[in-house]
């Protein structure tokens, strides 16, 4: 009977640190999710970049990776589920400003939506003048955001 209670006690820690690991991983999983999502944005800025840059701008690439830039922007949000910030233990440059700051990250959040939304309609509206003037805005909206959550890279 004593050892019969024993086992009990050993089952329900080993559920325990079960469930304990099962939630590092999602947490660790959101860093991962977030990253990628971050290089999609990154890569998406910079064709547009590098389209603009041409003698000829194909109008449609310009289009179609504003109206990307414009989606993510909308997406943003939710690349920061609570819990995954720089304790999950999986390397992120995620300053924990970003959960302890909410209404800052937000209206960072929301100046870079109004960037790429505006990008967007000028893009659509084959305004090429006033999205290459409007690439700067959204640039600096990444900065503005990069400055104040997003950590310097380690030096190492
Ligand atoms: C509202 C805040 C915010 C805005 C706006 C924002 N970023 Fe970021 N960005 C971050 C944070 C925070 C990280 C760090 C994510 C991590 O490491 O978990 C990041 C990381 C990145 C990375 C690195 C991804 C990796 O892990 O390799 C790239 C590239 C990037 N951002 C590009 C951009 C571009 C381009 C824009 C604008 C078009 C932009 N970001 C706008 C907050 C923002």
């Amino acid at each position: 009977m004593g050892m019969a209670r024993w086992m009990v006690g050993a089952g329900l820690a080993l559920s325990l640190t079960v469930g304990a690991a099962a939630a590092q991983v999602a947490t660790g999983g959101a860093v991962k999710d977030r990253q990628a999502h971050f290089l999609q944005q990154g890569a998406a800025f910079k064709a547009l970049l590098d389209e603009l840059k041409k003698d000829q701008p194909d109008p449609a690439v310009i289009s179609s990776n504003a109206a990307k830039l414009k989606s993510l922007s909308v997406e943003l949000p939710t690349w920061f589920p609570a819990g995954s910030g720089p304790e999950t233990g999986v390397k992120t440059e995620a300053k924990a400003e970003v959960w302890s700051e909410p209404s800052e990250f937000a209206q960072a959040a929301q100046r870079f939506q109004a960037e790429a939304a505006k990008l967007d309609q000028l893009a659509m509206a084959g305004d090429l003048a006033g999205v290459k003037a409007e690439a700067g805005m959204v640039g600096g909206a990444c900065k503005n955001c990069h400055d104040q959550f997003r950590a310097p890279p380690a030096k190492t």
